[in-house]
């Protein structure tokens, strides 16, 4: 490859990654120490209801590649003591990586009363707030875990409402169910 052609795909990758950079900087929130689980992300200012707070970037993979990934990233959390598996599901087909440090967003903790929802545009994940947002507050969304794996997860959010468990909202009836069937079952034991 010629010296100048080389020169020219390095300049369109750096302008690339700028690019890419750039869409996941915020202006109104940043990283600290969290009260629910190591680091988390808080807002640096008050936000109004159903504002764009952060975009979640990362790198859009198919769903078989996605799992070995998890995978990965669980067993290095966990050489480290810890537990944190950065993917992002899109839809049926993919899911996105957002293990790259630039994506502040992937610090963003579960909460059963959330402050921040996801949205999904075409591929693109942003965060918004569900309510007005006061500076200080942590930001948290529903992460949608399924509940077959329920006890994998146990929450820490703290809030009023919490479960217990980090589980989609959407199957809390079901969640209560098992819930109280099992304390049932360790009463008649
Ligand atoms: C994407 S990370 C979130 C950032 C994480 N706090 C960190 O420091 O890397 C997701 C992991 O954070 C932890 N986490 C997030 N929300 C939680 C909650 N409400 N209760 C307990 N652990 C939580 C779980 O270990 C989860 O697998
Ligand atoms: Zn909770």
């Amino acid at each position: 490859m010629a010296k100048n052609e080389k020169l020219e795909r390095e300049a369109k990758l750096v302008r690339k990654f700028k690019k890419f950079y750039a869409r996941a900087q915020s202006d109104c929130c940043e990283v600290r120490g969290s009260i629910i689980h190591g680091r988390g992300v808080y807002a640096t200012k008050d936000i109004d209801k159903e504002s764009e707070v952060i975009e979640y970037v990362g790198e859009p993979i198919y769903k078989d590649i996605s799992e070995d990934r998890a995978w990965e990233q669980y067993a290095r959390a966990e050489e480290h003591g810890d537990a944190a598996v950065y993917i992002f599901k899109l839809d049926d087909k993919w899911d996105i990586d957002g293990n790259v440090p630039w994506n502040t967003a992937r610090l963003i903790n579960h909460s059963c009363d959330p402050n921040c929802e996801a949205w999904i545009i075409g591929r693109r994940v942003y965060i918004y707030s569900l309510r007005d947002i006061k500076e200080g507050e942590e930001l948290s969304f529903d992460y949608g875990f399924d509940i077959e794996s329920y006890e994998d997860h146990p929450c820490l959010c703290g809030s009023d409402k919490c479960i217990g468990y980090i589980v989609s909202q959407e199957q809390w009836p079901d969640l209560r169910r098992r819930l109280a069937a099992s304390k049932e079952s360790k009463v008649t034991a």
